[in-house]
């Protein structure tokens, strides 16, 4: 049989030689960042000119002083100041194996040698077809139904592709129920379904939303019943004009990390089915995150889900449908699908979540998860005053340092950046602080030597403002 000049490419010993010593190098130049460290005094006027002239090019100030230099190992991350961190946000929960791992190395060779930085729909390499059967093999391994899919490049475009498909199919209805607090990404159409109202603000309205209360674990069946019947309420006051429910089945940025229950999300999706009404998995935050692939699986939803999305630490996104919801031709396409660097990447990650343990009630994910909500239920019975939680499931971690004051959780996270350890705020009121671990690049042991961090930046912050507060007291008790 003809063998494929790119396979022949592959297996050159040339190219095996570079990957060795590729992985060499790397490993060589890693051993460097052995913990964090802070900012180089040399380095440090020349980031800050950095930072300000990006500020100013890009009209705002970053978040975070957060130039990375691209090099890391594992949790690690190193900065172009020359300060090495704790990574326990990830992008907002994309770099999954950590920093430079040497497994996505490889693959970044091999994207590399590919004919083109792009894949997208018109032409498309076999990889994207093997990252494709990928994802509906692991989507259905429990028994969901999902026929087909179609790659992309963000979340907020695997959910509007989602929205289309469900749209066309379920056509006049196009009302959307969606949860409060929800969040589904930025483009127009998702940012009225967003339930914040910052991010619509100017915006006009594209989409009809009708809200519905998520879970509250402290009122189990009556918050159920309450949903319950807020979702039966828009339907009747919309006869036939819904089209579809979006699930996030752990509220992300908007809620702070609540899950739901599995009792909660059938006794909606019982509703729907009956008024056949889709249910759409948000699955773009929680996928990879709880003891299964997607957390439809965790909460054994596979019977009800017929349009899924995922994205984030998957590299590319993607929208899953049934078959019954293949859209007409013409409906869904795209210049860019992603990156040939990121959709074998992808594969090489959903490879290790299968075979390196990460899956499973006692799976790496959870494991870890429990490392670091261990410790956070500790700290919050010894300082109760400072930290409350925790909450969250899996690799979805967070907790609410100093009563959840927006401003102050906001303060906190910066402190605890500038010691070396990156998390990021979430929830509205109370605000909460919120960590997406590298499960392919952690060890317990990282998170045994980061908590120390956390808990001494709590305890001084806190004490900082008391004294403050103490300061304002007195002076006002002069004047
Ligand atoms: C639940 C959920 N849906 C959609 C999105 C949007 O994804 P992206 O930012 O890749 O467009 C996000 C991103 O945070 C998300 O958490």
């Amino acid at each position: 049989m003809a063998k494929l000049a790119a396979r022949a490419m592959a297996e050159d010993p040339r190219v095996t030689e570079a990957k060795r010593l590729l992985r060499e190098t790397l490993r060589d130049h890693q051993a460097a960042l052995t913990g964090i460290r802070p900012p180089d005094p040399e380095l440090r006027q020349g980031y800050e000119q950095t930072l300000a002239r990006f500020a100013a090019n890009r009209g705002a100030s970053l978040y975070y002083p957060y130039l990375g230099s691209g090099m890391g190992r594992g949790a690690l991350v190193e900065l172009a100041d020359g300060s090495v961190k704790y990574d326990f946000i990830t992008g907002i929960g994309v770099h999954y194996m950590g920093h430079n791992h040497p497994s996505l190395l490889e693959a970044g060779v091999d994207a590399a040698l590919e004919n083109t930085v792009m894949q997208g729909n018109l032409q498309q390499n076999s990889d994207s077809e093997e990252l494709l059967a990928r994802l509906l093999a692991a989507a259905n391994r429990k028994g969901a139904k999902l026929a087909h899919g179609f790659l992309t490049s963000s979340g907020a475009m695997a959910n509007e592709n989602a929205f289309k498909v469900i749209f066309q199919k379920k056509f006049p209805a196009h009302r959307v129920l969606a949860f409060e607090h929800c969040f589904a990404g930025r483009t127009l159409a998702m940012s009225q379904v967003t339930d914040k109202a910052a991010y619509r603000q100017g915006l006009p309205e594209t989409l009809a939303v009708d809200y519905v209360p998520f879970y509250d674990e402290t009122r189990p069946a009556e918050s159920t019943a309450e949903a319950v019947a807020v979702v039966k309420d828009h339907l009747t006051r919309h006869p036939g004009l819904h089209a579809c429910m979006i699930f996030e089945l752990i509220q992300g940025e908007g809620g702070g990390y609540v899950p739901g229950t599995a009792e909660f999300f059938r006794a909606l999706m019982q509703v729907l089915r009956a008024a056949n009404v889709t249910v759409l998995a948000d699955e773009i935050q929680t996928f990879g995150r709880t003891s299964e692939y997607f957390a439809f699986q965790h909460f054994g939803l596979d019977e009800f889900v017929e349009v899924v999305t995922l994205g984030k630490l998957s590299q590319a996104c993607a929208t899953l449908i049934r078959a019954e919801y293949k859209p007409k031709p013409g409906l869904v396409s795209q210049t860019f699908t992603a990156p040939s660097v990121a959709i074998r990447s992808a594969s090489v990650i959903l490879e290790y979540m299968e075979t390196e343990g990460f899956l499973g009630a006692d799976g790496k994910i959870m494991r870890l998860s429990r490392r670091f909500t261990d410790k956070l239920k500790d700290l919050a019975r010894r300082h109760p005053e400072l930290a409350a939680g925790p909450y969250g499931m899996g690799g979805m971690i967070a907790f609410t340092p100093l009563g959840g004051d927006p401003d102050k959780v906001a303060r906190y996270l910066r402190k605890l950046f500038d010691a070396g350890v990156i998390g990021f705020i979430a929830g509205g009121i109370p605000a909460k602080a919120r960590f997406l671990l590298p499960v392919g690049g952690i060890e317990e042991s990282d998170i045994d030597a980061a908590f120390p961090i956390l808990e001494r930046v709590l305890v001084e912050f806190a004490a900082s403002e008391a004294s403050v507060a103490a300061a304002g007291a007195a002076g006002k008790g002069k004047a």
